[in-house]
């Protein structure tokens, strides 16, 4: 069930139109991400849901009850920002206590509610600290205790982990995605790191220009993008250029690269015709490299010519050429110890890749 109903949402400053019309439904339960580049509005989005900003048109919907024109302090949800905005004269215990406090909770309820978030956060025994005596990571779980401890209808976050170091933003990533698990509250959160919103959403709205260009689950953006900005935001893409040949049933066969032919199977047909011209998008860990061509039936494969390739670490992407030219990225696992190579420059590969692992993009 929808707990937050955005409906034709749009704010303009001065003559720029930074939210566009958008209608979007967030569910109860949810981990939510905006994702987008900067300047794109997310964080003018968000402040329109937390009250700070008031959209020029459009309607937002909390329980189906029109929150539009409440005042911030009135809306029954919370906000963290990149700098977590602490008391700095108050313990630990008593940033996460404050809004009981203020809602004149029991005293003892206090204590118990404030003990288990400080357990959920794993800061029990820096109940007593003040916010100087802690880390950068530990001031920020401050603030998403403090947060959650009254139980929000909804808790939006805007960068929260920017401004951590990428291996403390991974442990954070862990501990967020158990918190919002444990308390049920429905997380809105807004990155422009797209690994990170992969990693922590159950849907992602993709945002660009004061749009949203896709909203789905994590593996389908990720996988299946029904724009070329999406696929090209969201990490390594090869996006060849392509043009629908013929269509059968649910099936159209593609001509990609001015070479390659195959059929893909469709989920939808909606208004693609024959002649249509757009991307054939895979991501670059779809597409193998062997030096003869392999056995499966199933795989469509082309011939090519090592171009480059650069050393990742986990993996090494390589730069392939078909014979007319046209680069193809494939991103080959290095599963053995210190593999960092596989083929020489100028070596003749066979390339080889299920169709159906990419996706049609019409233009
Ligand atoms: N209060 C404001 N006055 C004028 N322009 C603003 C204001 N807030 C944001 N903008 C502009 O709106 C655009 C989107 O900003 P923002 O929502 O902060 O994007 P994001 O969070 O995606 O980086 C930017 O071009 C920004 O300069
Ligand atoms: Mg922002």
């Amino acid at each position: 069930m929808a707990i937050l109903e955005i409906q034709n949402v749009t704010k303009v400053f001065e003559d720029n139109l930074v939210v566009d019309n958008i209608s979007l439904n967030i569910n109860q339960g949810e981990f939510f991400t905006l994702l987008g580049p900067s300047g794109c509005g997310k964080t003018t989005l968000l402040r329109m849901i937390a009250g700070f900003t008031r959209p020029d048109s459009g309607k937002i919907l909390l329980d189906g009850i029109d929150i539009t024109d409440l005042p911030p302090e009135k809306r029954p949800l919370h906000t963290i920002f990149q700098s977590y905005a602490l008391f700095p004269h108050m313990s630990v215990f008593d940033n996460v206590a404050f809004s009981l406090k203020m809602a004149k909770w029991d005293k003892s309820k206090i204590v118990s509610q404030v003990a288990e978030l400080l357990d959920d956060v794993k800061l029990t025994k820096f109940a007593k600290r003040y916010p100087h005596e802690l880390s950068g990571g530990q001031r920020q779980r401050v603030a998403i205790a403090r947060a959650l401890v009254d139980r929000p209808r909804l808790l939006l976050l805007d960068e929260p982990l920017s401004a951590l170091d990428a291996r403390l933003r991974g442990h954070m990533h862990v501990e967020l995605v158990k918190l919002q698990e444990e308390t049920g509250v429905t997380f809105i959160y807004v990155t422009h790191d797209q690994s990170e919103a992969l990693a922590l959403s159950s849907r992602i709205a993709v945002m660009n220009l004061g749009n949203v260009e896709q909203l789905d689950k994590p593996q389908e953006v990720y996988s299946k993008p029904n724009t070329y900005f999406v696929a090209d935001f969201l990490g390594k893409c090869n996006l060849l250029p392509a043009k629908v040949i013929a269509i059968k049933a649910n099936r159209i066969t593609l001509c990609v690269a001015d070479i390659l032919e195959f059929e893909l199977e469709m989920d939808s047909l909606n208004n693609i015709t024959v002649g249509q011209s757009g991307w054939y998008s895979i991501r670059p860990e779809k597409v193998k490299a062997k030096r003869r061509e392999p056995e499966d039936a199933e795989l469509f494969f082309a011939k090519a010519i090592v171009h480059g390739y650069y050393y990742y670490g986990e993996g090494t992407l390589y730069i392939f050429m078909l014979e007319n030219g046209t680069k193809v990225q494939a991103m080959l696992a290095n599963y053995k110890t210190e593999q960092a190579s596989f083929f020489e420059d100028n070596a003749q590969v066979m390339l080889s890749f299920d169709p159906q692992a990419g996706s049609f993009i019409a233009r």
